[in-house]
């Protein structure tokens, strides 16, 4: 497992967060492939209710090199997924934010205006991540620099984060994104606080 998240963010990451990244999240799902069942991805998650909708949040994924591209994510979403209607994570990846855009059938912050109540969402999770996050839902510095062992560029997805979101990975900026799933009436369950 830790071979995997190292590789798959081409850096040797600290113990610390790998660990971290198995042991926070309420749930860890793995995928293992051939007969000797090698592990070749891994995925956490969490469930809360965030702003009074019961929400699905990512926190961390790690797919080996060799298997990204291929649409493993969001197959691994698609298992994850039990019907909320928001999802979240935290990232300075491009290509994670191009992944989850096609499960989700709206992910802020994006290239148009994001609505108040999607904010108040957002601040709910930020709030629950322990961190302050602007008014895009940007959290400076938040890594202290570049995660990854190589910055991760996507055509599309990149300019966003670069010229309209201002993020700067070297310094560590991460997004807090959020995805609107609209789910069948009987699986959409706005919970009271
Ligand atoms: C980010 C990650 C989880 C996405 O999973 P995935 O199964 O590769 O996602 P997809 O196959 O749907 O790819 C999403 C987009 O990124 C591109 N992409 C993914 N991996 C790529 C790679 N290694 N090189 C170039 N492009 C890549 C895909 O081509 C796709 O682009 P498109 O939307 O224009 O078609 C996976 O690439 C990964 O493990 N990355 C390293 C670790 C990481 O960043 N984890 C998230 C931490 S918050």
């Amino acid at each position: 497992m830790v071979v995997v998240v190292r590789e798959a963010f081409g850096r040797k990451l600290e113990f610390e967060d790998i660990y971290n990244h198995l042991t926070l999240p309420d749930e860890v799902h793995l995928l293992k492939i051939g007969a000797g069942k090698e592990i070749v991805a891994m995925r956490g998650y969490s469930r809360r209710v965030l702003s009074g909708l019961q929400s699905l949040i990512l926190e961390g994924a790690a797919i080996l090199p060799e298997m990204q591209g291929n649409g493993v994510y969001g197959k691994m979403l698609e298992q994850a997924h039990e019907g909320e209607s928001v999802l979240c994570l935290r990232t300075q990846n491009p290509r994670l934010y191009a992944a989850f855009e096609k499960f989700c059938d709206k992910v802020y912050p994006g290239f148009h205006d994001t609505p108040r109540a999607v904010r108040e969402i957002q601040k709910a999770f930020a709030e629950y991540l322990g961190c302050d996050a602007d008014e895009n839902g940007i959290v400076r510095e938040y890594y202290g620099g570049l995660f990854y062992g190589e910055e991760p560029y996507h055509e599309r997805i990149s300019p966003l984060f670069m010229e309209r979101l201002k993020m700067d990975l070297h310094k560590g900026d991460a997004v807090l994104v959020l995805g609107v799933k609209e789910v069948e009436e009987h699986t959409c369950q706005p919970i009271e606080e």
